[in-house]
């Protein structure tokens, strides 16, 4: 896990082989539906495990079947909200899930509109309550304009204080972080890595094109 210096609570993954590998795959134009869908699986899942390192643990007795030592448990896995932006978010979610398997799921869909306002459509919210013990991670693979995020970011204090409120990405464009930061300094963003810039119509560059379009198979 890498510290963005750019902004405070910003981390990517560059430095994990693993995830870049997973990645380049992703970016890459000839990789079809079902190894897109699989990469994501794949990142939710290990991107959830790194997640795992910035959580509270703690020391447990544990008896095995010749004496007692000593074990970990970490804490704040059982205490996982995991809030999936729709449509992209499905299969990153089925990662994490695999990690966070107490976790409550709250789904939310969320699109964004044309150029050049983009602005946001939500037409279904389910979120579960939020307690001052949970973590919330918010799975979006792509965090472009920060528009959608901005909204569900809005829309989930409502539900409650958390402990910590995440937003886990793949890829993020740095305006998308910025304004993100801006709006909710104390949110941390998990990204595997931080991409260029945006282009006119709000894609992220290099990027890998509209995720939920390659994920799915259908625009
Ligand atoms: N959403 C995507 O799926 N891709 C982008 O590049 C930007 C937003």
């Amino acid at each position: 896990m890498k510290v963005d210096e750019r902004w405070s609570g910003v981390y990517s993954f560059e430095d994990s082989p693993f995830i870049m590998e997973v990645l380049t795959e992703l970016r890459d134009r000839n990789t079809d539906s079902i190894a897109f869908r699989k990469g994501l699986v794949k990142l939710g899942r290990y991107m959830g495990y790194e997640l795992t390192k910035t959580m509270e643990v703690e020391e447990v007795e544990v008896e095995t079947p010749l004496e007692k030592t000593k074990g970990v448990v970490v804490k704040d896995r059982r205490n996982v909200v995991i809030i999936t932006v729709l449509r992209a978010a499905i299969p990153l979610m089925e990662g994490l899930i695999k990690v966070f398997e107490h976790a409550r799921v709250g789904v939310v869909s969320a699109s964004r509109g044309k150029a050049p306002k983009f602005e946001i459509e939500m037409n279904y919210i389910k979120i579960p309550d939020l307690k001052p013990e949970d973590t919330v991670i918010v799975a979006d693979p792509m965090i472009a304009t920060g528009s959608t995020l901005i909204k569900v970011l809005e829309e989930i204090e409502k539900y409650g204080k958390p402990k910590r409120t995440i937003v886990l990405g793949v890829l993020a464009a740095p305006e998308g972080i910025s304004r993100i930061k801006e709006q909710f300094p104390e949110v941390e963003i998990f990204v595997a890595k931080v991409d260029r810039e945006l282009d006119e119509k709000g894609y992220i560059l290099p990027g890998l094109g509209d995720a939920g379009d390659r994920a799915f198979g259908a625009p």
